[in-house]
This record gives C-alpha cells, structure tokens and sequence, in this order.
C-alpha cells in the first residue's frame, strides 16, 4: 500500500492489517507508554482546503504519537487567497520535506491527482475529497463496529477477524456524503450488510446500482432490525441555500427523535441480547438529524469513534511510511 485514496480499492487483508494494527496502536497507547519511537525523523503535512475539527486534530495526534514532526497548514489565511494553485502549493510544501501529505479538499478525486502526480514523493492519504470518500472514517468507524460485534459474541479480542453478518442501516443526506460512500465499500469488503434510509431529495444518481438495500422511510428501516444505525450529518453547506425538506421536516421524517430513540434501544446485535449500537461521524446537527437524548444514549459510540479515530490514523501513518522506508533502504 503506496497511498490511501478511497475503501473502493481497499482489498480485504490490507483493511484487516490496518485495523489489527490501530487495535496495537490503542493497547499501546492506553498504557504509560503515549509515544512510540517509530516515525522519528519523518514529517507528515496536513494539507486542509476545507474545515475539520476531528479528522486534523486526529491526525496530528497520531503523528505526533508515532514521533513524527508535523506540518500543519490550513488553506484559510495562506496564499490559496492569492491564487496559489494546489500544485504549487504541494510543491512549497514538499521542498520543506513531506513524507507523508493528509489532504482534504472540496475537489472530488484531488487525493488521486495528487498521488499520481509527480508534485512530491511523500504518501497521500485522503482526508476527505468533496463527495466522493473519507476513507479514514469508514475505518475509524470498522474498528469501532467490530469491537462492539466481537464483544457481543464472545471473542477476547477483535483482531483477525470481520463485519460478517452485521447489517447497518446509514440514515440520511447520502448526496453529499463522503462517509456514507467509504463506508458502503468498506463495510461490503468485511462482509456486513449496508442500508440506507434516505429521502429521496438526498440520494444521488445511480444510487439502485450500489450494493445496499434502500428504504424510503425510517420506520420501515428500523423494522428491518439493524445492528447499527449511522446517522449522517445534513450538510447544509452543499445544498446552495436550499435544504430540502426543510429541516423540520426532516426532523420529522429521517431523524432519530426520541421516539425513534426507544425504538433503537430493542434492537441488538444480532441473536446475542447485546444492544445495538448508535453511529454518528461528527460534527452533530443536535436537534435536526439526532435528539440529545440518542447522542448521549448508552447505546452511542460517537467518543469511541473519535478515540479510535488517532488508532486508525496511526496505523495507517504506521503501514504507509514504514512500508515507504523499507522499499528506500532496499533501494
Ligand atoms: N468526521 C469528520 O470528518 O469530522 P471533521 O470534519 O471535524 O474532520
């Protein structure tokens, strides 16, 4: 594994060696031992032409934890203002000296331009390109459902092991969401079942072709008893001014009220008596997509899946950059 662009071309043992390797990072980490020695000497850039709160700060965390030095730089208040394409601005960059360059950008597929590109040597991971995938998060989000599913049925441990026969239902503003697609790919890799619940204003084109289940109501969703329900965060940003239903409706319709709440709280993990699980990628809309009453709900593993989210992440600095160092020491 060269880069990290999407979970489409993620094959199944390179997504288990990734979360096997986050399950490492986070014994080692939750022991005395915050730092390893591993990525000393190498420099990781975070490259954000869009705002982020968990995924930068993750990021920095994890590299920082694998002792590597850190470049952060933020598209706002830089020369992006003054016209600087993204090529001379990953070429400035790369003169400091980056292996590895984490990118998130509005521009679906700017990740792969930039990896196969001849702009710099260093790995890329894609922190989120426009609509199309947010691959760090469908894996912070498979480490976080595998625990619970390995929990539920006995397993001391995780590692080695998939999603199989797990069926989550991903509920909302399928459009515009990156997580919702790197999740799909993934989830179908390690086996799981995919649905979505959606209204049909937020489903995008070609949609009946992907391999998941559809459901034009909530309710009717929920009646399918998902191990999981992932709610997506109505990107009002993306919609022009124009949110439709109204988020009200939406409310309504497709949010997980506190109705919708005691329901999710019968369903479990398949045939174990072990509760289901509530997934949301952050940032919250509290009140329009998830009541305060289901984001706070035992049932809820949105801290985990910030926590879990530095494990991933230093796993794949880990495989990306160690990998990278051993194919120049050969070389
Ligand atoms: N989930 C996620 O990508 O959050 P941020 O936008 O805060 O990074």
């Amino acid at each position: 594994m060269r880069h990290l662009l999407s979970t489409a071309e993620l094959a199944y043992d390179d997504a288990l060696r990734i979360l096997d390797t986050a399950e490492e990072m986070a014994a080692v980490t939750s022991r005395e031992v915050k730092k390893l020695p591993t990525l000393r000497g190498r420099t990781v850039v975070n490259l954000f032409y869009e705002d982020s709160t968990r995924t930068r700060v993750s990021f920095e965390a994890a590299a920082k934890r694998l002792s590597a030095d850190v470049v952060n730089f933020s598209a706002k208040g830089s020369s992006v203002s003054k016209g600087e394409s993204l090529k001379d601005t990953v070429q400035t960059l790369d003169a400091m000296g980056a292996d590895a360059i984490v990118i998130r950008h509005s521009a679906a597929g700017s990740a792969a331009q930039l990896a196969a590109s001849d702009w710099s040597e260093a790995a890329v991971v894609n922190a989120g390109d426009g609509t199309h995938e947010h691959p760090t998060q469908a894996l912070l989000d498979a480490l976080t459902l595998r625990r619970d599913w390995a929990a539920a049925h006995g397993q001391d441990s995780p590692r080695g092991t998939d999603l199989a026969g797990m069926k989550v239902l991903i509920v909302g503003d399928i459009l515009h969401s990156r997580v919702a697609r790197s999740n799909l790919w993934l989830l179908r890799t390690l086996g799981a079942e995919v649905h979505f619940a959606a209204p049909a204003t937020l489903l995008p084109q070609g949609v009946e072709q992907w391999p998941a289940t559809g459901h034009y109501s909530l309710d009717d969703a929920l009646a399918a008893a998902p191990d999981a329900v992932m709610l997506l965060r109505v990107q009002a940003e993306r919609m022009g001014g124009a949110f439709f239903p109204t988020a009200a409706e939406y409310t309504r319709r497709w949010g997980l009220t506190d109705e919708r709440l005691s329901v999710v709280e019968k369903l479990t993990l398949g045939e174990t008596g072990k509760p289901a699980v509530i997934l949301h990628p952050g940032p919250m809309n509290r009140g329009v997509e998830i009541s305060a009453a289901a984001a706070d709900s035992p049932q809820t593993r949105i801290t985990e899946q910030v926590a879990n989210g530095v494990a991933v992440r230093m796993a794949v600095l880990h495989l990306l950059l160690s990998q990278s160092h051993q194919e120049e020491s050969h070389s």
